[in-house]
């Protein structure tokens, strides 16, 4: 139920049982409480028809009998019947006030709850593979899995994120092969994953043209697996680096990993393993099939999955199956929410059916949250992203781009630049730059295709997260402009904003903590996204008719406070979407 309109609720709740012996539950009077469609309706509407019954009279003359005498609760000045509905409407200066106070004594805790105390959600997401390039379809799914956690978080959960590497398989002997053939130990140590990722590339290449490249890799892997001290070192080794370079990364766009246990703990524990035997031989789940060991879906018209391949290698989804389990035995979690494209999603099915079948009872707790593609566009042309043809945009370049743009916008315009130290004009284009990235992958809704456009990822006119950084930098140029201090609200501060631009912040102030629940409902940052998008731009209308300094002290006072409460959320709601907030820009 939704917390704003709980009094409300209690109020007309109140006035029904004095009316009838038995009036409906408390919960029931609340859910019919809606926004009308129209603010002209008021700020809050009740139907009334479905009281006719019980009170045994016409829609019209229960809301007229109601109107007469519903004690309002504080924030309301107003109840009206207007045919079979009552209309509530605000105490603008009361509402605004109370919930300026109300954020800003809650501070940085505002919107958020407790609900999940106790409770633990693990989130798999980012997880990219040693010895394959990471692309911008992990920098989705590094940059959506974070906010879903931190929206999570912001809801009282614990949260564990797992960064699942795809460090095991046969992909692991096609680079120890390019790199017994060409490794450059100098080159390793100077470009990192980079380096790994051309050697990579460059085998791939290779093996199209000669079949014993194939052959050769899987050999090695096959050498990897019976432990094999050599390749496993180097398997070490390159997982290190990879992890190094990774972690870089991740540092930049603000974000932390709980663990990096993936396939190759899985197999190497002995996880795989132990399902194999489960599926098979306890439950029968699993048979052959050609040589292969299959779970047979096609009552679901699914292709079975696939357990065991003709060769005996496990493959990834017994590797999924093995660290559900696992997650589960050690976390009991809530939800378990991956994050991927879209091609994944047969295969999560695939999994969590077969976690059905074997009688996890969990099994529906877990989550595939999927992702559309991602294309890059440059000028008028947009970039192919092939994982193997290694013409992808690296992590880091794309980061390193956003930064170099925002710092040509910024130097272009001197006058801002001038209250900046070098220092802090550094701090800011990352934290703008990078901002950019991270905002324009997540503010469209996360099912459709993602197009990267750099320009307009950056226009701080634009709906990005260098308008809305920028937004925020104003609010905190405003009260820097006041001398710093807000003034604090007396008894007497209550009633003085009440134009219809103040209304409108407030009630926006108000949704802050549906906005995160919508968006953590739904696996949709986007959500907040938007309305961040619907703060700023209520702030800006409100900016361009009133003024906040040089007005009666008691109005620039109230909104200072009112300024200071939209900073507060704004900065907010861009922390949990994973941007900084400079205060100035
Ligand atoms: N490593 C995989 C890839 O790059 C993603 C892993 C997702 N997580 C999982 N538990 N399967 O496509």
């Amino acid at each position: 139920m939704d917390p704003r309109t709980r009094d409300l609720a209690i109020a007309i709740h109140q006035a029904l049982a004095a009316a009838i012996p038995t009036p409906p539950p408390l919960d029931e009077v609340h859910s019919w409480i809606a926004i009308p469609p129209d603010p002209e309706l008021g700020d809050y509407a009740l139907p009334t028809f479905k009281l006719a019954r019980l009170l045994r009279r016409a829609p019209v003359q229960i809301a007229q009998e109601l109107a007469a005498s519903i004690t309002l609760p504080p924030r309301f000045r107003e109840v009206r019947a207007t045919g079979p509905y009552l209309n509530f409407f605000f105490d603008i200066g009361a509402l605004v006030h109370a919930t300026v106070e109300e954020i800003r004594a809650a501070g940085d805790a505002y919107g958020t709850t407790r609900e999940g105390e106790g409770q633990t959600i693990v989130i798999d997401f980012s997880s990219p593979n040693l010895a394959k390039p990471f692309h911008v379809g992990h920098l989705c799914s590094t940059i959506l899995g974070a906010s879903i956690a931190r929206l999570y978080e912001a809801r009282g959960y614990r949260v564990w994120k797992a960064n699942y590497l795809g460090d095991w398989g046969v992909q692991v002997g096609y680079q120890i092969l390019a790199w017994r053939r060409w490794g450059d130990p100098a080159r390793l140590e100077a470009d990192g994953i980079d380096y790994l990722t051309t050697l990579y590339v460059r085998i791939n290449e290779l093996a199209k043209s000669d079949p014993e490249i194939d052959a050769e890799a899987r050999q090695i892997f096959k050498a990897l697996e019976a432990g094999d001290a050599d390749c496993l070192a180097l398997w070490e080794r390159f997982r290190n680096i990879t992890l190094d370079s990774l972690n870089h990364s991740y540092a930049r766009l603000g974000i932390h990993f709980d663990a990096f246990d993936g396939e190759a703990f899985c197999e190497r524990n002995g996880l795989s393993a132990a399902v194999v035997t489960r599926l098979r031989d306890e439950l029968g789940l699993a048979v052959e099939s050609r040589g292969a060991l299959v779970v047979p879906l096609d009552d679901l018209q699914l292709p079975p999955l696939i357990l065991m391949k003709s060769d005996d290698a496990s493959i990834y989804a017994t590797r999924d199956l093995a660290m559900a389990i696992w997650r589960w035995d050690n976390f009991h979690f809530a939800k378990n929410i991956y994050v991927t494209d879209q091609r994944q999603a047969l295969h999560f099915r695939q999994v969590f059916e077969v976690l059905r079948r074997a009688g996890h009872e969990w099994a529906e707790r877990n989550v595939h949250v999927p992702f559309g593609l991602v294309k890059i566009v440059e000028g008028d042309q947009i970039l192919p992203m092939s994982t193997r043809a290694g013409k992808m945009i690296r992590l880091e370049e794309l980061l390193d781009r956003l930064v170099a743009a925002v710092r040509q916008i910024v130097e272009a315009e001197t006058t801002r630049r001038a209250d900046l130290s070098p220092d802090e004009l550094d701090r800011v284009c990352e934290a703008v730059g990078v901002g950019a990235v991270i905002f324009w992958t997540q503010a469209h809704g996360r099912r459709n295709d993602l197009l990267f456009d750099w320009e307009r990822a950056t226009d701080t006119r634009g709906a990005t997260g260098p308008y809305l950084q920028y937004a925020h930098a104003r609010l905190c140029g405003i009260l820097r402009k006041a001398g710093g201090e807000v003034p604090s609200a007396d008894a007497t501060a209550s009633a003085v904003l009440n134009s219809a631009e103040e209304l409108a912040i407030a009630k926006h102030l108000r949704d802050f903590g549906s906005a995160i629940q919508r968006a953590a409902d739904a696996y949709e940052p986007s959500y907040l996204a938007e309305y961040l998008l619907d703060l700023a731009s209520c702030f800006s209308t409100f900016y361009a008719r009133h003024r906040v300094l040089k007005q009666t002290p008691e109005i620039t006072a109230a909104r200072l406070r009112l300024v200071d409460a939209t900073r507060i959320v704004l900065a907010k709601g861009l922390a949990i979407l994973g941007l900084k907030a400079p205060e100035r820009m």
